[in-house]
């Protein structure tokens, strides 16, 4: 039997899975690490801490792996998108990663829009200037930072910089490279005009590939380190939204995902570039060749919860926390939450929102709260499926993976917010999959993703909408979509007391 693993380097942990060719998943490591917040809409990581951990997991699958390291093919990267990692002539960080749930870069924003104007960043990179994305971030350390700003010869993101310390080379492929704001994504080249606005060298781009590229091979070091043989082949990997779609079969046109990490996203598959949302959803590469996908974005999804476990529960497991929620209608009895406690993305670009629980009754317990919150998520991501309904989308069954997908009545509740059949997968194991995929894929397993997908994906349960609920969550979600515009300026002027 041959195996190959894909790394899933995420915003709270990297989670590792050994995948034979059966897509059976044969083992699962996972390794935490903090993020580092230094004041109100900073989020930041020490890149080494990625590497250090990868190492771990590896070395710790590997040491629980009793065939023979050999049979292990190949191996590829899922990652968090758009967070800025420096390296200077002799590729050395040069400062904390700059992660993509961090909103200190308004201003760079507007200077975005300034300089290269709204209509052309649309027309080139098919997205608007959101905070999130990496051309603010290097905007912001060329202004703030300019000493490290000049002695920086290459930027990352945060995969390509573990891959990097796995083989030595550095790439990037395109459904990473599409979440910085300097890729031509129809095209498919870093785009001249946007370098020449910023005065950045081609150079300070790193060479494109695809997803399923063969980029090199285990260095002797990481190697000995790991237990990996040499040999193990190294595949380039995408975007954690392009792996979740992958691992996830979102490989043909009509197909949508629903996935809550962190962030939580609402994501489609798109075959043309050229289709126009007016930049209202991200509009991105896929990790399968030559194809796209449409996304919209809650930034704080299963952040919102484990924000809220661990300021009132932190002892407590999440199984723990969540038990009652289902003995509480839907609605929560009159309590209401928008999860905006990092700010907001799809459909208000504001990283100045905050969230709101309106309705609190002295009624209400804690069940009530946590409901609230599972059903603020959801309306959130609901907000994504109606912008894509209004484009003229059908979409009536959403594949659901993720934290979201963890959880009964989470699973329910996205059937009867989104009023659509949901598909929960027997290895729901999302991006981590995917990654796995292109490795299989690249090592020649199969002959296209689809192929892989059919042999790798099994649907285990399927969520049909109740319609009594689908009622009543119509009429709160009505009521939810008030709440943003009702609370921005309150929310303006709260600012100046965030520390
Ligand atoms: C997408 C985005 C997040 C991150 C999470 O634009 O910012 O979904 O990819 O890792």
């Amino acid at each position: 039997m041959k195996y190959v693993i894909g790394v899933d380097l995420g915003t709270s942990a990297v989670k590792i899975l050994l995948v034979n060719q059966n897509g059976e998943v044969c083992n699962e490591v996972s390794k935490s690490y903090p993020l580092i917040i230094e004041k109100s809409g900073y989020s930041e990581q020490n890149p080494e801490e990625w590497v250090e951990k990868t190492t771990a997991g590896l070395a710790e699958l590997i040491e629980q792996f009793d065939g023979d390291v050999n049979d292990i093919e190949g191996i590829s990267f899922s990652g968090q998108m758009h967070g800025l990692v420096l390296v200077d002539e002799n590729n050395q960080v040069l400062r904390n990663a700059i992660l993509w749930n961090d909103t200190r870069t308004t201003k760079q924003c507007e200077e975005i829009y300034e300089v290269v104007g709204q209509q052309q960043l649309l027309e080139i990179t098919k997205n608007p200037a959101l905070e999130g994305f990496t051309l603010p971030k290097i905007l912001w350390v060329k202004e703030n930072e300019p000493e490290i700003f000049e002695r920086s010869s290459v930027f990352m993101l945060p995969k390509d910089y573990l891959r990097y310390r796995l083989t030595g080379q550095i790439h990037m492929e395109y459904s990473d490279a599409a979440g910085t704001l300097l890729l031509n994504v129809a095209k498919r080249e870093w785009s001249p005009e946007i370098l020449s606005h910023f005065e950045l060298a081609p150079e300070f781009c790193p060479e494109l590939v695809e997803s399923h590229d063969l980029v090199g091979t285990v260095t002797a070091e990481f190697a000995a380190e790991t237990g990996l043989s040499e040999a193990t082949k190294v595949f380039a990997g995408g975007a954690d939204n392009a792996c979740g779609a992958i691992g996830s079969g979102i490989l043909s046109e009509g197909k949508t995902l629903c996935s809550i990490g962190t962030s939580g996203v609402v994501l489609s598959y798109e075959d043309r570039s050229d289709l126009d949302f007016e930049g209202k959803v991200h509009y991105f590469n896929h990790g399968e060749e030559n194809t796209f996908y449409t996304m919209g974005v809650t930034l704080a999804a299963g952040y919102s919860l484990s924000w809220f476990k661990d300021t009132f529960a932190k002892e407590e497991a999440f199984d723990q926390f969540l038990a009652g929620v289902d003995e509480v209608p839907a609605g929560s009895n009159g309590l209401l939450f928008t999860p905006y406690v990092v700010g907001e993305r799809t459909p208000h670009a504001d990283s100045n929102i905050r969230a709101s629980f309106i309705g609190v009754d002295a009624s209400h317990e804690r069940k009530h709260f946590a409901r609230a919150v599972l059903e603020g998520i959801t309306f959130s991501l609901h907000e994504s499926i109606e912008l894509f309904r209004n484009s003229g989308k059908k979409i009536d069954t959403i594949i659901s993976i993720g934290g979201g997908a963890k959880n009964e009545t989470w699973l329910q509740m996205q059937a009867d917010i989104f009023n659509a059949r949901i598909e929960k997968l027997t290895s729901e194991q999302g991006p981590g999959m995917g990654a796995a995929m292109l490795a299989a894929y690249g090592c020649g397993w199969f002959t296209s993703l689809k192929d892989c997908a059919d042999a790798f994906l099994q649907t285990a349960k399927t969520y049909e909408p109740i319609p009594e609920n689908v009622e009543t969550y119509q009429k709160v979600f009505a009521i939810y979509q008030q709440v943003y515009t009702q609370t921005k300026t309150l929310n303006d002027q709260l600012k100046e007391f965030r520390k």
